[in-house]
């Protein structure tokens, strides 16, 4: 397989006449700035574009209609912005259009505590959501390593630690308001649990990655906060043993919330960015979530388990400052590792595999890495068979990027051999586009494009992802 170059001549840039008729709608929420638009031109990931024409800040589910239309009626791509961190180029306007940025759209509409749901607008960011739901005992599990906004962790059917015990978004979006390519406004689900009602439009919307609508509205499974809760560090001599001890833990059936497994450098250098002391080995940081008695259980469990494969033993961060600075460093560990070699990109891989091929994917591709001599991080959802190395490439160094992309590759095909996939939650964006034929084989994709076709013709909402 060839590695894509990334550069981009944008051919259905917005006119004079889409500007002035955006300006007379939107007054003050358009901005042409270019520091604007170059903000909403760009994500975490390791792909430069140029930036959209315009940015709109969309305050209401009429501002995302009007603006749809009016990019429709010029033929001109719209791209849904929420906090900027996806990580594989999403966002990027490589054949410009307006960005419409929905962070203004960031209001809780309705929380049903009886009904365990909540009702957000898409802007709202997951830290946003659980700070207003904390009061009434309630939490959302869902959360990526960046204070994404829902909207945005909608659209790539996004997850992170707590996915082993609660599930993706997949899993927990019961209903969503879209806006079409046409403008028009839709409703799919309900706030029932379940439902045979036709085809599953929520599904087919969650991780559709802004190709084939926008979310104005999102109803969201809730979670009351847990009885008790516990979490602790094992360091392990090697990752092996780590992965080892998390395949039997998933083996035997054990309810554990969060098992997230980095590597001594990734360590090091997340002590070093969040001020900790950890032991600077190979680390599982995991979490217990139940009543009292079922957490002890849980805990006893992973430790017989852990100690089986040499683990040291468990440190407990007991109380909820602890764990948040714990889980606070975890979730900064992106940013961490950038540290390890200033003025870097990253490519980010993101493969996912049944739990008993974790260890076989994840060793290889580890001497591989170690190998190549490029600077990486390693960190891993591992409960769910799913893991990141970071690439920490210099930007400006083609032949450097050409071996990053091959390890990617070939730690992709890897996991494509083992009945995995590329991506477990960052979607597929531009930077994985290639490897989603050789993932679902031709005929699906042909389905999906059938799909874009009949949503949206003339192929405006975030043109250039997936396929
Ligand atoms: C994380 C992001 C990279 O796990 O998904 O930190
Ligand atoms: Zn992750």
């Amino acid at each position: 397989m060839q590695t894509p170059s990334y550069t981009f001549t944008p051919t259905r840039s917005a006119n004079e006449a889409l500007l002035h008729a955006l300006a007379e709608r939107f007054g003050a929420q358009l901005s042409t700035a270019q520091a604007v638009r170059e903000q909403h031109g760009r994500d975490e990931g390791s792909i430069a574009a140029p930036p959209p024409d315009a940015v709109v800040f969309a305050q209401s589910t009429q501002d995302v209609a009007d603006a749809v239309r009016l990019a429709a009626a010029h033929n001109t791509p719209v791209i849904a912005y929420g906090a900027g961190s996806s990580l594989e180029g999403h966002l990027l306007a490589i054949d410009g259009g307006i960005s419409i940025d929905l962070s203004r759209m960031n209001q809780i509409l309705s929380i049903n505590a009886e009904d365990l749901t909540v009702t957000v607008q898409p802007g709202i960011t997951r830290k946003q959501l659980n700070e207003a739901l904390k009061h009434q005992g309630l939490f959302f599990p869902i959360d990526p390593g960046a204070d994404a906004s829902i909207g945005g962790m909608t659209a790539t059917r996004a997850s992170g630690t707590n996915a082993v015990r609660y599930g993706t978004l997949r899993e927990n979006v019961l209903a969503l308001e879209v806006v079409l390519a046409s403008g028009e406004t839709i409703r799919t689900g309900t706030r029932a649990r379940k439902s045979s009602a036709g085809y599953d439009l929520t599904r087919l919307f969650v991780g559709s990655e802004g190709t084939l609508g926008i979310f104005t509205e999102i109803t969201l499974k809730l979670y009351p906060l847990p009885e008790a809760v516990s979490a602790a560090t094992c360091s392990f001599a090697s990752i092996e043993s780590a992965v080892r001890t998390v395949i039997d833990t998933i083996q035997m059936g054990v309810p554990i919330a969060r098992v997230e497994l980095l590597d001594g450098p990734t360590v090091a250098a997340v002590n070093r960015y969040s001020k900790l002391n950890l032991r600077e080995e190979a680390m599982l940081l995991m979490e217990f979530h139940g009543s009292p008695a079922s957490v002890q259980e849980q805990a006893q469990t992973v430790q017989d388990i852990a100690s089986e494969h040499q683990g040291q033993a468990f440190e407990w961060a007991d109380t909820p400052e602890e764990r948040t600075r714990l889980w606070t460093a975890r979730h900064n560990a992106y940013f961490a590792a950038l540290q390890l070699r200033p003025g870097c990109r990253v490519i980010t891989t993101d493969t996912c595999v049944p739990i008993s091929r974790l260890a076989d994917c994840l060793l290889a591709s580890l001497q591989e890495v170690q190998a190549s001599g490029i600077p990486y991080f390693l960190v891993g959802h591992v409960g769910d068979g799913n893991f990141h190395f970071g690439y920490l490439i210099d930007p400006d160094d083609s032949a450097e990027r050409q071996r990053a992309e091959a390890l990617s590759q070939a730690l992709v095909a890897r996991a494509i051999a083992m009945d995995g996939t590329c991506t477990g939650e960052h979607g597929i964006g531009i930077h994985k586009m290639h490897y989603l034929p050789e993932e679902t084989g031709p005929g699906a994709v042909a389905v999906m494009r059938s799909i874009k076709q009949a949503l949206d013709p003339q192929n405006i909402l975030n043109p250039g992802k997936i396929f």
